[in-house]
């Protein structure tokens, strides 16, 4: 069977910094609480003309450079925060790079959106349907926070990340060789955006204004997701048949570093090898995955043949988690 191989890889994050301090100076919170409890001191935030369709042809036009610019067959955009609600932000992100008419589309699983865009990238590219796709996850996800609600404005940052796949074998050093994916709609109101949807508009009903915003049970999302990230982490090792002291670097969805602690702790990896970097750019939902990657190994954390553990949970609710060598890759 073809393999999916990481051939490229590229991340491009807004300018503007939204301290802490900035937050604590608009709502009751402190820089203090915000260290402590998630490991966050600062995030992005797109500018006033600025969407996620930006920031996805600034990350994918750096994974295609870092891949060698070739052209690509496909296009998926992990995105929660899609330029509009009709069309998918995909096929405009295919014309700004230039690429043509090829198939591009939106995947749509919040903070597991990356691992979820590259199982389909990677079941393309094993059933022949493409050589070569780009997965792109790009998030303004400060156009769906409540700037005044302090249980998610300080969470939350805007971003992303891209890798180019291309089909390869499984032996190659970049190969991904084991997904493992699930979702329980059981808890979809975990983490919502309860209005501007087809539910909200078909009940005739208008929302109330704090509907259109993003709102999550932080506590018991929490839980879920350290079970979850555990859980299919264990999975998905079984299946590449590793143990947990042979990952060399574990990279999870910044969410939370407590959250991250706690996956590596039941997993049995020491903190220092699982990758956090959302001191400074807080979570990034789908593309939190691709924007620590990229700096994992531009700062040297991820060295070609390493053994790499990604992991990700997230509303709807979803979680999954990808098993890989880590290629020698230019950086772009
Ligand atoms: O990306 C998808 C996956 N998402 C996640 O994995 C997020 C998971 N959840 C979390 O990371 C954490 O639950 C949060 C960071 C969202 C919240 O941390 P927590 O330790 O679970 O805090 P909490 O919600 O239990 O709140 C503890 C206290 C409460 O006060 P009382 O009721 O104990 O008096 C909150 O009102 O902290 C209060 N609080 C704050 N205080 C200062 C909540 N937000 C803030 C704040 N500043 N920003």
């Amino acid at each position: 069977m073809r393999h999916a191989v990481l051939a490229g890889l590229g991340a491009a994050v807004p300018e503007q910094r939204i301290t802490n301090a900035m937050l604590a100076e608009r709502m009751d919170t402190s820089d203090e609480w915000i260290r402590s409890r998630t490991g966050i001191a600062e995030r992005r935030r797109v500018g006033p003309e600025e969407s996620t369709s930006d920031l996805a042809v600034a990350a994918g036009r750096r994974a295609l450079e870092s891949a060698g610019g070739e052209p690509v067959d496909a296009v998926v955009v992990a995105t929660t925060t899609p330029d509009h609600t009709c069309p998918a932000t995909a096929p405009v992100v295919a014309s700004r790079l230039g690429l043509g008419t090829v198939p591009a589309f939106d995947v749509a699983a919040v903070c597991s959106g990356f691992v979820y865009g590259l199982f389909t990238a990677a079941g393309l590219i094993a059933q022949g349907g493409a050589g070569r796709v780009l997965v792109i996850g790009a998030e303004a996800f400060s156009t769906i926070i409540n700037p005044d609600d302090r249980t998610t404005a300080p969470i939350f940052g805007d971003g992303a990340g891209a890798v180019v796949l291309r089909a390869g074998d499984e032996t190659e050093p970049g190969a991904l060789l084991e997904f493992a994916l699930g979702s329980d709609g059981s808890l979809a109101d975990l983490i919502i955006v309860p209005a501007g949807g087809a539910r909200q508009r078909s009940s005739g009903k208008p929302a109330a204004p704090d509907d259109h915003y993003f709102q999550m049970q932080g506590k018991t999302v929490f839980m879920h997701a350290v079970l979850r990230m555990e859980e299919s982490s264990r999975e998905v090792l079984r299946r590449a048949g590793w143990d947990t002291s042979s990952v060399d670097l574990l990279v999870g969805h910044q969410a939370n570093i407590r959250i991250l602690h706690a996956v590596a702790d039941r997993l049995d990896i020491p903190a220092e090898r699982a990758f956090v970097n959302l001191g400074h750019y807080g979570n990034t939902s789908a593309a939190s995955i691709p924007l620590a990657l990229d700096e994992a190994a531009a700062t040297g954390a991820l060295k070609a043949g390493d053994r790499v553990l990604l992991t990700a949970f997230g509303g709807g609710v979803t979680w999954g988690s990808v098993a890989l060598r880590w290629p020698d890759l230019a950086a772009a």
